[in-house]
């Protein structure tokens, strides 16, 4: 019941609020905490014995030895994503290289043929699944990406199928992310992916796709794939210079394989974030931090990928921000779990616990422009929340691959998630 007062404690309550945070304690951690829930949003937040004198008929969820942390927030996913790669994936795994596969017409161009050939309900419906076992991993937002359609309508019909999986309040709030400069389609490179194909794709793309993406609401941010085999700098200022025009934010790929000067170009835009970053020096480093971009780490990918970590020290130094994201996908990134990434980021990453979480709450909430909703457990945001079955927030990079979330509400209702999850 949403009118309901609900008042959820547990042993630990990390906040991730920075009015609560301090040296010694990043994630404001309140013991014998509790979150006061009303009318879908977070009323209060505060010791238990406090709240519970101060909302005596509240309905009382409370598990001592448990953690509650802000819902967690997924800023950059391939969600509505169709059929399957898996051959190329066993190719890739005994040692074929990602961008040859590419070159040679597979990756996401192959992934394009399975959304082409899909309708939006489809899509729709493979979308909310996945939705459905991202929030019975404790994801109560999701950014979602087109770039799988590659045509007009196609691209269309994935920001289509978000905005109808965006309905179900039952499920993680979704934020569409228009990136038809994913890869160029083969209509559109009757000579190759040659320099002048993909300036050509990209003017077509801002002169007349991105427009009435923008007229339609469908999209919140663009993105586009920036590298050494993806589109170049002057192709990404022209699509997301106008999109900054019509009002939209701007994300990036960035420095995955190469740094070919993404960074700077990102900065440039006042992007609000630039993800990936395997390759990038202080001064790509630096711009970023100067221009308030956030850095979205994606370890999943680096991992399958067999890459170097991002220089985590220098981003560090430089003052950027970080978020870690999943990057759900069925080329670089076969995964749906955003506590998976998390535990990369820390083990392989060398982010501190700290540093990670804070990357899928309070970081990736105000990377898509959601500080004012989520992602901070503070009176007056929407009540998203997980209660973990666990005793204490350093264990939440562990165990691998296991669900430990235990409740897990958006705006104050328990979302359905999968049978590993049980609701009080
Ligand atoms: O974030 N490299 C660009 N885009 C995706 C992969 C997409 C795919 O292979 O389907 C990424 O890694
Ligand atoms: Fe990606």
């Amino acid at each position: 019941m949403i009118d309901e007062r609900i008042l959820v404690a547990a042993g630990r309550v990390v906040t991730c609020d920075p009015a609560r945070a301090s040296e010694a304690d990043p994630l404001g951690v309140l013991e014998d905490g509790a979150v006061l829930v009303a009318g879908g949003l977070i009323a209060a937040v505060g010791p238990r014995a406090e709240l519970a004198a101060r909302a005596p008929d509240a309905r009382l969820v409370a598990a001592a030895d448990a953690v509650i942390t802000p819902g967690l927030v997924d800023a950059h996913t391939h969600a509505p994503w169709m059929g399957s790669r898996d051959g190329e994936y066993a190719l890739r795994m005994a040692g074929a290289d990602y961008e040859a596969i590419a070159r040679a017409g597979g990756g996401i161009v192959a992934s394009m043929r399975a959304v082409r050939a899909a309708t939006v309900e489809g899509i729709a419906r493979a979308l909310r699944a996945r939705a459905a076992r991202m929030a019975a991993l404790g994801v109560t937002t999701i950014e979602c990406k087109s770039g799988y359609g590659l045509d007009e309508a196609s691209e269309r019909k994935q920001l289509e199928a978000i905005a109808e999986a965006s309905t179900d309040p039952l499920a993680p709030r979704l934020v569409p992310t228009y990136l038809a400069l994913h890869a160029l389609p083969p209509e559109a490179r009757p000579d190759g992916a040659t320099p002048a194909a993909r300036s050509a794709y990209a003017r077509i793309v801002a002169e007349r796709w991105l427009p009435a993406i923008a007229a339609a609401g469908l999209a919140r941010f663009v993105d586009a794939y920036v590298d050494r085999e993806a589109f170049s700098v002057d192709d990404a200022r022209l699509v997301l210079g106008r999109a900054r025009a019509l009002g939209l934010g701007v994300r990036l790929h960035v420095g995955q394989f190469a740094d070919v000067g993404g960074a700077d170009l990102a900065a440039e835009l006042g992007a609000a974030s630039a993800d990936h970053l395997e390759h990038v020096g202080p001064e790509g480093a630096r711009a970023l931090a100067a221009a308030g971009t956030r850095a979205v780490l994606l370890p999943v990918a680096s991992l399958t990928l067999r890459q170097e970590p991002p220089p985590v020290a220098t981003l560090r130094i430089a003052g950027v921000r970080l978020v870690v994201a999943s990057d759900a996908n069925p080329g670089t990134a076969p995964t749906e779990s955003l506590p998976l990434a998390l535990a990369l980021a820390v083990s392989s990453y060398g982010l501190t616990v700290a540093e990670a979480l804070l990357g899928a709450t309070r970081e990736a909430a105000a990377s898509l422009g959601l500080a004012t909703a989520t992602g901070v457990l503070a009176p007056g945001l929407e009540a998203d929340l997980v209660v973990w079955d666990l005793p204490h927030e350093n264990a939440l990079v562990q165990p691998w691959g296991t669900s430990r979330a235990r409740l897990v509400l958006r705006g104050g209702r328990a979302l359905a998630c999968g049978s590993g999850s049980s609701v009080p």
